[in-house]
């Protein structure tokens, strides 16, 4: 997993929050930011995913839940985020890919953040630096094409699309060579299920974030490298500002 990314020559960059509806590229920027600056990668949808590939207690309470395109219930999030969080490789920062996903694990978060991270640092220690909180917003049809479109490496998690990213050769991994798959969340009507989810759940944690004065709104429906090197300014600035 992106943990094995993490290294003890990342920059400090602090918690960066990547907010956006199912395809808006959450993963795809995610794993830009981690190659650039060293931090780990947390995906609450990779980490479930985890959870059901084992059979865990959670897995099997969240594989019928996200089958069927909802969220799995906040206090069932709270722990797998805690203790991913407090593992070592988050010390230098952190970019999260699928949570705060409601208003009230906004408000979780803001508390973890403040007792068990802020608590922990010096002044200018990077783990004082509130989120920076990155929303990617996407065009409906474009977001429809993205998620049917979707194909990933089993093997090494790479990330394409047969309409905009596709593999060189047909449904196999440039890097590996594995046969891609299809995510299983990703058919039509669990598809509709996931964005109707977003629209009444997840919006409002951007609204959390806006009266903050923390949010940052960026066209995401461009080349996936145009979004990388605004969302790397995003950051960039943030930090130079000392976050
Ligand atoms: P999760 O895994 O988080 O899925 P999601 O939010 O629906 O987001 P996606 O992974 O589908 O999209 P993405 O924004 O990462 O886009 P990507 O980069 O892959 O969650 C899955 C489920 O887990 C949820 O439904 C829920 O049940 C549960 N869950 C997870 N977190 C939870 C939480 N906090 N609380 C409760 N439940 C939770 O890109 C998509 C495609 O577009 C790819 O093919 C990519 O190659 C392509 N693409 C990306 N960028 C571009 C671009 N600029 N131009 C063209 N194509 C692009």
């Amino acid at each position: 997993m992106a943990k094995e990314s993490a290294n003890d020559t990342a920059r400090g960059i602090g918690p960066v929050i990547l907010l956006g509806p199912p395809g808006a590229g959450k993963g795809t920027q995610a794993k830009q930011i981690v190659d650039h600056y060293g931090v780990p990668q947390i995906s609450t949808g990779d980490l479930l995913r985890d959870h059901v590939a084992r059979g865990t207690e959670l897995g099997l309470e969240a594989k019928s839940i996200m089958a069927r395109g909802e969220l799995v219930p906040d206090e069932l999030m709270y722990g797998i985020v805690a203790t991913r969080l407090r593992e070592a490789d988050c010390q230098h920062g952190f970019v999260l890919d699928g949570f705060p996903r409601t208003a009230a694990q906004a408000g979780w978060l803001d508390a973890f953040l403040e007792k068990e991270v802020f608590e922990n640092g010096s002044e200018n220690n990077p783990e004082r630096c509130p989120p920076v909180v990155i929303q990617l917003l996407v065009d409906y049809t474009q977001l429809l094409l993205r998620l049917t479109g979707r194909r990933s490496c089993p093997t090494c998690g790479r990330l394409y699309n047969i309409h905009f990213q596709p593999p060189l050769v047909d449904e196999l991994c440039d890097v590996d060579g594995s046969k891609l798959v299809i995510r299983d969340d990703d058919r039509e009507e669990v598809i509709s299920e996931r964005l109707a989810a977003y629209e009444t759940q997840t919006k409002p944690v951007a609204d959390y974030y806006r009266v903050q004065r923390r949010l940052i709104a960026i066209n995401a429906d461009r080349p996936k490298e145009d979004v990388t090197a605004q969302i790397f300014g995003v950051i960039d600035r943030h930090c130079r500002a000392g976050c």
